[in-house]
């Protein structure tokens, strides 16, 4: 039966209002000037003194009153390892500079006493009340954990992560008294020895920027003023995912034609999605580091992008101006940062030590100051705080309990989604749940320490499921499952690879459940090496030898370049950080209740040398020949171009074919569109969801383009034997790209498109553009 039907366009989220002109000639304080009229935060402002001004500018660590017990077990590194009578002391200081005003902010809270105390002070204590706004790291859950980003991202269902931030975000504003999420992550990521790939959506600007989007609305509900929604703050402005060989903090020489064409979009989708608040990145950006520099934090950010909400530093990024050796010292980094459009000083309390002095000695124009307090007024007001200041505080856990139930289960989907099958040789998964001798071989087969991956700062209402005990829950009879270690993460186990070798020989099938430990990736957690470590490595390939089939579960927070005995392993999953489901949901897959439908949102390189590694890239004048090593090309000596797995490529429990990709006009003109289409067919037995891919290129363009982009796809329902036509619209727009002037070009020529399953497969058609 055949089924026809139209695919809504996707507006492509590039260039548009970024790549509008911006006011020159004016100076910046002038040009700082913000959309932000009103009459209320005006009235305050007049009022405040300049100690009261910075103040608002400061966040700090808040600390709990519970730290003064003698056993108090302390969960952030905010809070330090203190005697009760130490504590005490810091606690009544940090109570004497609320009172002052000299707090606006306070992040990552332990519990919501601390959140009580802070607040009843501010607003009951203070000369003007200015309530504080609370923030903290609610980055894939809370007392649900959901996937990490990147595994979600898996998903192509952009929705999905709505639904887990909109729970994540309905969970700690009844939980903890959290006003401020800093999420989404958006930086594009294309050096997979970088750990943050983990926290963002990968490699692609579409995906990225869908992504963005869609947590921001998930987070904010499209009213950030709700009892029940947390304010976004988009990180890390800007082009921290380009850090140099993968190395966290690193800088990079991207040219802004670049920064604007890929690292930028995911930001512009977010704030189109109504996010007011953005993080400065550590990083530098072509020898300016993000935090200190007008030309990005004003120029781009305020006036290109339109975005008129509040910036806040990384973590003390305004004080590390003077590491980058861009200031000469703090208070010269108070100034510069302050000017260059970072409003609120994460952490450091350079703003409150140095910015009122600086006004007074005549070297800060009050103007910036009054600037940035404005916006920061802004967004308190946008967050509902000045109506209500404990409208997101809840001492009760009565809103909290029911909603844990349903979360649960969008923890198992969002789990089972975010999978990806890499490889399935003779249809060797599903498994049957009787009749079949399972070896659990791996460090991570029973594990519950690297279950949720490198954010989950709060304790979850339940323990996350593990493997073992996923399994354990479906098979028929348990004895048939034989549990073997076999090597711990990194380091062998004495006689492990024996035991696992014995098992697998008893065995009719192996699920190795290996990887990477969730400290091997996140923040500060680059590796040169993206491989599975040794130690692991040696036991899958002592299991391999047995002959028994082997199901590798990797769990890993980047791609991996998959060696030996892994790479040709009968079947791939990738596992990630699943979190809360992680057991249900793998379980789920393995024995066919579902069928995997996640894609990679980066490609799998084949070697760790290939990094940084991207399908989008420009097109070499020496294009390496198709199966040669021909000198004079650009390849590498040992190995091929390729990928070991692309961009967008996973498998499912049946086979799709593609037909040839369908143009229905030869030209089109500016202003017109044309309809892009192919048939899939299930050849399998079984119900699936396939995600077709468009991907588009420029043949001839001023700036050369990459060898494809992703322009558009879909998620489509195959019944077993089903064919479909799925169709896409190309608007005229979706082939225009920046110029080194960074105007939007939309160039006459031929152009490519494919409707493919992965960034390297599918059919090329033509059409012109006149
Ligand atoms: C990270 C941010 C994070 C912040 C607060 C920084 O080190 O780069 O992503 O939001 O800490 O925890």
């Amino acid at each position: 039966m055949r089924d026809i039907f139209q695919l809504s366009r996707r507006r492509f989220l590039q260039n548009s209002a970024i790549a509008a002109a911006f006011a020159s000639g004016v100076s910046r304080v002038e040009a700082q000037q913000d959309i932000i009229n009103d009459n209320f935060i005006d009235t305050l402002l007049a009022k405040m003194t300049l100690e009261e001004k910075a103040g608002q500018l400061h966040m700090e660590g808040v600390l709990t009153p519970r730290m003064v017990q003698p056993n108090f077990q302390k969960i952030n590194p905010f809070t330090p390892n203190f005697t009760p009578a130490q504590a005490q002391k810091l606690l009544d200081e940090q109570q004497h500079r609320i009172r002052q005003g000299a707090i606006g902010f306070m992040t990552s809270p332990e519990d919501v006493d601390s959140v009580i105390l802070a607040q009843k002070t501010a607003v009951e204590e203070t000369r003007l009340k200015i309530p504080l706004l609370f923030g903290a790291d609610i980055i894939h859950g809370h007392k649900t954990v959901f996937p990490v980003p990147i595994a979600e991202a898996a998903s192509f269902e952009p929705d999905l992560a709505r639904r887990t931030a909109r729970a994540a975000a309905k969970e700690v504003t009844a939980d903890q008294g959290i006003d401020m999420t800093y999420a989404p992550m958006v930086d594009i990521a294309r050096d997979q020895r970088w750990g943050r790939v983990v926290e963002g959506s990968g490699e692609d600007v579409l995906l990225g920027s869908l992504f963005a989007e869609a947590r921001v609305r998930g987070f904010q509900n499209d009213d950030p003023a709700a009892p029940d929604s947390l304010l976004a703050c988009v990180k890390h402005f800007a082009a921290y995912g380009a850090a140099e060989s993968g190395l966290d903090y690193a800088g990079n020489g991207l040219s802004e034609r670049v920064l604007h064409e890929v690292y930028l979009p995911p930001f512009d989708a977010a704030f189109r999605a109504g996010a007011i608040v953005t993080m400065a990145a550590f990083n530098t950006n072509d020898g300016v580091p993000s935090t200190g520099d007008p030309h990005l934090l004003t120029e781009i950010l305020r006036q290109r992008m339109g975005f008129n909400g509040a910036v806040l530093s990384d973590f003390q990024s305004e004080k590390e101006l003077v590491n980058h050796g861009y200031a000469k010292d703090d208070r010269d980094a108070a100034r510069m940062a302050l000017t260059a459009g970072c409003d609120i000083g994460m952490v450091s309390g350079i703003y409150p030590q140095y910015l009122p002095d600086l006004v007074r000695s005549g070297e800060l124009d009050v103007r910036y100051l009054d600037q940035a307090v404005r916006r920061v007024l802004y967004i308190k007001k946008q967050a509902g705080l000045f109506d209500d200041p404990f409208r997101r505080i809840n001492k009760t856990t009565s809103t909290l309990a029911p909603m844990l139930k349903q979360h649960r289960q969008l923890a198992r989907e969002s789990a089972q989604k975010s999978v990806v099958m890499l490889k399935n040789e003779q249809s060797l998964l599903p498994l049957s749940k009787a009749g079949q001798r399972i070896a659990l071989i791996g460090p991570f087969g029973e594990d519950t320490d690297n279950l949720d991956g490198a954010w989950s700062p709060f304790v979850p209402a339940i323990p996350s499921v593990s493997l073992v005990d996923g399994i354990k829950n479906v098979l028929s009879n348990t004895s048939d499952l034989t549990i073997v270690k076999g090597s711990e993460i990194t380091t062998a186990i004495d006689g492990g690879i024996h035991a696992a070798v014995v098992a697998a020989q008893h065995s009719d099938v192996v699920i190795l459940a290996i990887g990477e430990a969730a400290t091997m990736s996140g923040e500060s957690s680059s590796r040169t090496n993206i491989v599975i470590p040794e130690a692991q490595q040696a036991l899958a390939e002592a299991v391999a030898a047995t002959g028994t089939p082997v199901i590798v579960i990797l769990r890993n927070g980047r791609a991996l370049a998959l060696k030996g005995a892994v790479r040709d392993a009968n079947a791939i999953l990738v596992g990630w950080y699943l979190g809360t489901a992680t057991g249900p949901a793998l379980t789920d897959i393995l024995f066919g209740d579902v069928a995997p439908s996640g894609r990679l949102p980066m490609s799998f390189p084949l070697e760790s040398g290939q990094q940084p590694y991207y399908y989008a890239r420009e097109l070499s004048g020496r294009p390496p020949a198709a199966d040669s090593k021909q000198h004079f090309t650009s390849h590498f000596l040992d190995i091929p171009n390729q990928p070991l797995y692309p961009f967008g490529h996973g498998l499912s429990y049946s086979e799709i074919e593609y037909s040839t990709t369908h143009c229905n006009k030869n030209t089109i003109t500016k202003g017109e569109s044309l309809l892009v289409s192919c048939y899939l067919q299930n050849r399998g037995g079984r119900t699936v969801f396939e995600t077709a891919q468009l991907y588009l290129h420029d043949n001839a363009a001023s700036v050369v383009q990459p060898v494809r982009k992703m322009i558009d796809f879909t998620r489509v329902k195959l019944l077993p034997g089903e064919k479909k036509k799925i169709q896409f619209t190309v608007d005229s727009s979706a082939l225009s790209f920046l110029d080194r002037n960074l105007t939007t070009r939309l160039e006459a020529g031929a152009f490519t498109v494919w409707i493919a399953p992965s960034a390297t497969a599918g059919e090329p058609a033509q059409f012109e553009l006149k």
